[in-house]
């Protein structure tokens, strides 16, 4: 099956009352134990690249990886840039057979948000390619950028109808509480479901999408701890939020803090265990085999998106 936008997975996922997972994509183990995890219970799949994911591993390595796994498990996969800022950005990965861009203007006033997105809309949509917009600032860490939780705002449901009529966008990433990175919440984990509901109401059939919505598995941070990591206080989104807002108009859950804590909690647990160790599939290995695990798990307990490509 070739790469697919997000049109049909995000109509089913609305209807259904599920979430296709959107995880963050930078090297060929995280692709193969993100995609692998996919084809064993039958999911669609976002992999997304960000701007420094391009630029680390490159953008045709990126795709050549991603035809890859297309060809190994069939399944419906977009391939999403996650956070582009500019329309260059967005159209360079238009142009190289991205099937879905998020262009981020939500740092921007309002007007000019809109007229970006406007303008990624019009290209996107002339090549078959979907488009994320954003609206509200979550706070946290995206490419060395830094929002404090000053900086930061809950979208305004009364902006959205406006701004989707006016851009024509696919999807809308709105701020509800949750941060990128490890540590979202200091005391209690709160999400404002009022908004992501009024925004529900006021958009019918119209799918919402959740950033920073990895759960800073308590496991892995404790292994990291154990071994010689310091991640003290890191905390996530619960999963039975997260459940409730796929069972409501969100359709797209984004995951990359807890790829990488899977990741660096294996790598860390070998060398600790094994000292000595120099052969790179000996700690790579294990740590695609435990992104393929938590994958699979947030896939059937979290997304229900199993069985649905
Ligand atoms: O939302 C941001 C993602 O976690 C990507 O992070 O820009 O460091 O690749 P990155
Ligand atoms: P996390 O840092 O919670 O994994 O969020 C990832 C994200 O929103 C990517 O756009
Ligand atoms: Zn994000």
């Amino acid at each position: 099956m070739p790469l697919v936008n997000t049109v049909d997975m995000f109509k089913k996922a609305y209807e259904g009352g599920y979430a296709i997972g959107a995880f963050n994509v930078n090297n060929m183990e995280i692709i193969q134990g993100i995609t692998e995890a996919a084809k064993e219970v039958n999911a669609p799949l976002i992999l997304q690249v960000s701007a420094g994911a391009r630029k680390y591993a490159n953008h045709t390595y990126l795709m050549k990886l991603i035809e890859a796994a297309m060809i190994e498990t069939d399944l419906p996969i977009a391939v999403h840039l996650d956070h582009g800022d500019s329309f260059e950005l967005c159209k360079s990965c238009i142009d190289g057979g991205f099937t879905s861009v998020m262009i981020d203007g939500s740092h921007l006033p309002f007007e000019e948000n809109i007229a970006l997105t406007k303008q990624v809309v019009e290209y996107a949509h002339a090549h078959g390619v979907t488009v994320e917009g954003e609206l509200g600032r979550l706070a946290g860490v995206e490419d060395d950028i830094k929002v404090s939780a000053e900086d930061s705002c809950y979208t305004k449901p009364e902006e959205v109808e406006e701004f989707v009529s006016r851009t024509g966008v696919d999807s809308l990433a709105i701020a509800i509480g949750t941060s990128h990175g490890a540590f979202k919440f200091t005391g209690e984990a709160k999400l404002r479901f009022d908004i992501l509901e009024e925004v529900g109401k006021r958009l019918p059939g119209f799918p919402i999408v959740l950033h920073g919505a990895s759960s800073v598995i308590p496991e892995y941070v404790d292994t990291i701890n154990k071994f010689g990591g310091s991640m003290p206080g890191a905390k996530g989104v619960p999963e039975e939020m997260l459940r409730k807002a796929a069972s409501m108009a969100v359709c797209k859950i984004n995951i990359d803090s807890d790829l990488r804590l899977a990741m660096t909690a294996t790598v860390r647990k070998v060398f600790s265990e094994s000292p000595a160790e120099f052969d790179p599939r000996k700690y790579l290995g294990p740590a695609r085999e435990e992104i393929k695990k938590l994958v699979k798990n947030k896939i059937v307990n979290v997304l229900g998106c199993d069985g649905k490509a």
